[in-house]
This record gives structure tokens, sequence and C-alpha cells, in this order.
């Protein structure tokens, strides 16, 4: 989870929070090495070439979730769907903590992470390897002045473009008016085309931890489709 270029310490929260579990601390122990996708970090694969993913894939379709949080969202996705295999990036030690947790309890084995920034992904991913991304709850970034290290902003967007197939599915949530503005202004710039946008989720949604909490707290989720052109 090395990050060595200060433009990329740009994370909204901290990398990690509250002092783990023990239980947390053997999953990091056991679980991450296994878990965790080879030929990712720089120091891994210094010539950022293709990452290998066989023979875990099995020549399955690829799907990716970006910022998993706690994960839940990402396990739900994982169980329900043996056929597809699933990557997920997320810097946030705790998260990747409750990620195993929930892995370990699920017993699905069609999952691996990347601990650390999404952006080292897109370097490694081969060219139209997607076929669905999740983006659910992104880092608000509130202020006016730092709009511009959203996540969907041409940088990010162009780099995701580049990786998924034409055809494939781009989910976007959030609880942020602005950020529903910027994303229908931004993501479409990028190639991907708006199918649906609305207050009703997905018939396979699983309520994230941070939906969670942005509901308490009265904010109204946003759900957004689009489609690679
Ligand atoms: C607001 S939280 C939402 C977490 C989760 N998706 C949910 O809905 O509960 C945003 C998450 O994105 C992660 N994140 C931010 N920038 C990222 C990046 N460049 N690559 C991977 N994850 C990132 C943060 O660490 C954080 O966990």
């Amino acid at each position: 989870m090395t990050d060595p270029t200060p433009e990329r310490r740009n994370f909204y929260g901290r990398i990690r929070g509250k002092t783990l579990r023990a239980s947390q601390k053997d999953y990091l122990a056991e679980d991450l090495g296994p878990l965790t996708l080879r030929g990712v970090t720089r120091e891994e694969n210094p010539s950022r070439g293709p990452v290998p993913m066989e023979p875990w894939r099995e020549g399955r379709p690829l799907w990716l979730e970006v910022g998993f949080g706690g994960g839940e969202h990402l396990v739900h996705m994982a169980a329900r769907n043996p056929g597809v295999a699933l990557i997920g990036a997320e810097p946030f030690v705790n998260g990747i903590a409750m990620l195993l947790g929930k892995v370990r309890e699920a017993k699905v084995t069609n999952l691996r992470l990347h601990p650390g920034d999404v952006r080292d992904l897109f370097e490694v991913l081969p060219e139209a390897s997607l076929s669905k991304v999740f983006l659910n709850y992104p880092d608000p970034w509130p202020k006016a002045r730092h709009h511009r290290r959203r996540f969907v902003t041409q940088g990010y967007l162009t780099a995701l473009a580049r990786i998924t197939i034409p055809g494939s599915e781009f989910r976007v949530s959030t609880d942020i008016p602005d950020y529903v503005r910027q994303t229908l202004e931004e993501v479409p710039q990028a190639g991907f085309a708006l199918i649906a946008e609305g207050g009703t989720p997905w018939d396979d949604w699983f309520s994230t931890r941070y939906e969670q909490k942005a509901l308490r707290e009265g904010r109204v989720p946003h759900y957004l489709t689009f489609r690679r052109t």
C-alpha cells in the first residue's frame, strides 16, 4: 500500500482509523496476502505490464468496485455472482479488515483486492477488461476548490474508460447533490452514456455503511447508471 507520489495523497478520509480488533488483525495477517491481486504495486511491477489474473480468474467476466469501504456491497456481489471475478480497491486498512471478515463469513472465492489506490489498477489492467464498475459513495470533497479531486473528473474517468469494455455498465451512487451534478457533467465526456438516474436503487443493490449513515443523517441517495460507448 505504498503511495510514493505526492499527487496521489488525496484521500478524503484517513488511511488508518480506529484500532483494529484482535480478530481483524488475524484477518489481515492470514487472509490479506492470499487475497491480494499480485503485480499491481510499483515494487512488484515496475514496468507496469498487464497484471496476471489467471488461474484465479478462470476466464470469468471481471468487475471492479472502487473504494469498497467496509466491503458489504463487494462481498454481496461476489456471493450473488459466482460466475464473475470481482476486484475491489480500498486503501483504508480498517475497511480492508472488515472486508476480510465478511469474505471469511460468506466463503466467497471469486474476489481479489488491491489494498491501495485504484489508480494503481488502472495502470496495469489490460485495455477493455472490465464489464462492470461500481463507485459507491465516493469521497464527497465538498469544498469547491477540492472538486477537482473527486473521482468523477477526467483524469480518473478516462483511465477507467480505457480498461472498460464497450457496453459495460458503470454505476455511481452518492448522497451529495453537487456530486450528482458533476457526475452528469463529467462522466459522459469520458465516453459513458447515461442510462438511468434517480432515487431507486438497482434490483441487486446492497446498501453500504456510508449509505446507512447518510440515511440516518437525512441525506437522500441518488443512483446513476452509465453504459460505456
Ligand atoms: C465515502 S467512503 C464510501 C465507502 C463505501 N463505498 C461505502 O459506500 O460505504 C469512500 C471510500 O473511497 C475510498 N477511496 C478514496 N479514494 C480512493 C482511491 N483513489 N482508490 C481507492 N479507494 C479510494 C476511501 O478510502 C473510502 O473508503
